[in-house]
């Protein structure tokens, strides 16, 4: 860790504590951000939400205080690679999203928690400060995140079972945990989460339905212990994806493909799109697609496209009202189809969503209100 700051962290985790507080997190989790210090979980380099890097060689006094702001910082880039785009593979969540997911999983004492995803361990420290290390167990598929985090966990005081592996095939012989943590984002919630949650269990996850859909949404699924876990959808939420889940091989429709149906729309047919809770209603309402931007050379203003994740159906809307079409799934027209059934319901929240995941019937199920209420689902092979 280098040499002292010379700098207290105390006031500012309780400062943090504090915020969080204020912002109507109960007091048993706002109080271990100011018992836990963030600060001893993070590498020296991080990047901010607004990509500001920051290095506590250079500035120990501003990465310290950094450490104890409600953001995000990103600690890995384009998975420990040089040379690479920049993208960000690991951080430290926001401390208000893991209060938000730590009081979403409604953990009683006692309880042994699984968290997939330890990144920095700041979220396993946390549960360990909670509930005991014991009872604490946490996966990292990336081998130097995890012996990192578990360096930094055992320096702080806290030894849960740091397990290197993939969080999406995690083994046991019984049920061992009653409730599930994910801190990265899957669409098919592996089934192996299932077998993991002891009967009546809860698993919280970020959960989008494809990678390049729009945003995602905080899953909260109880279990009851046949293989089938269900909940509602509480608001949403952005984290990285799961490993084996990201966006491979989808790749955004040919610039020069031509349309084999246009049509003129009154207004601007990307409104939808560019209103980010609305967007993510599509993605609720409509399954399978992944979307993007672009500027067509000569145009004043970019482009909102769609593509379909299962075909090489696409569309594409423009600002001056025009929609194109190409491909057997007609995509804007499921899309318009979407819109109008929702607002004839009066334009639920993402919050009446949820999702039934059944081991079973290999299906993982979108509801509205109900889970009587199939929007659609996903069929997916047991492995
Ligand atoms: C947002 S970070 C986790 C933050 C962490 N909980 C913390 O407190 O610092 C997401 C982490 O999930 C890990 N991850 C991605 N896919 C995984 C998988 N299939 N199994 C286990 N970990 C995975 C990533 O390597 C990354 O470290």
């Amino acid at each position: 860790m280098g040499k002292s700051i010379g700098m207290d962290y105390a006031p500012l985790a309780a400062a943090l504590a504090g915020r969080l507080r204020d912002r109507g997190t109960p007091e048993h989790i706002a109080t271990l951000f100011a018992r836990v210090p963030r600060h001893r979980f993070l590498p020296d380099v991080v990047w901010t939400e607004d990509r500001a890097r920051i290095d506590r060689t250079e500035d120990p006094r501003t990465w310290l205080r950094t450490a104890y702001t409600d953001q995000a910082l990103t600690t890995q880039r384009d998975d420990g690679r040089d040379g690479g785009m920049g993208l960000p593979t690991s951080s430290s969540s926001a401390p208000s999203v893991m209060a938000r997911m730590l009081t979403a999983a409604r953990i009683e004492p006692d309880q042994r928690v699984l968290e997939i995803g330890t990144g920095t361990g700041f979220n396993a420290a946390l549960l360990s400060e909670l509930l005991g290390a014991r009872n604490v167990a946490t996966v990292e598929i990336d081998e130097t995140l995890a012996e990192t985090a578990r360096t930094s966990l055992y320096a702080a005081g806290y030894t849960p079972d740091v397990i290197v592996g993939d969080g999406e095939r995690v083994e046991a012989n019984a049920p061992a945990y009653h409730r599930i943590i994910a801190t990265c984002t899957v669409a098919r919630v592996p089934w192996s989460w299932l077998d993991q949650v002891r009967g009546r269990g809860r698993i919280v996850t970020p959960w989008s339905p494809s990678p390049g859909a729009p945003g995602g949404v905080l899953a909260q699924l109880d279990t009851h212990g046949r293989g089938l876990a269900e909940g509602r959808f509480e608001g949403s939420l952005a984290f990285m994806w799961a490993r084996g889940q990201r966006r491979t091989g989808q790749r955004a429709p040919d610039a020069h493909a031509g349309p084999d149906h246009v049509e003129t729309v009154d207004g601007d047919p990307r409104t939808d799109f560019l209103d980010g809770e609305r967007a993510l209603i599509l993605s609720l309402l409509v399954p399978g697609w992944f979307h993007g931007m672009r500027v067509e050379p000569g145009a004043q203003e970019p482009h909102v496209w769609a593509a379909s994740a299962r075909c090489s159906s696409w569309a594409r809307w423009h600002s001056d009202g025009r929609v194109e079409q190409a491909g057997a799934r007609r995509l804007a027209d499921e899309f318009a189809a979407g819109m109008s059934w929702w607002g004839a319901r009066g334009g639920p929240g993402v919050d009446r969503f949820g999702l039934t995941v059944d081991r079973e019937n290999a299906r993982q199920t979108v509801w509205l209100d109900d889970p009587q209420h199939a929007l659609w689902s996903t069929h997916r092979q047991i492995t």
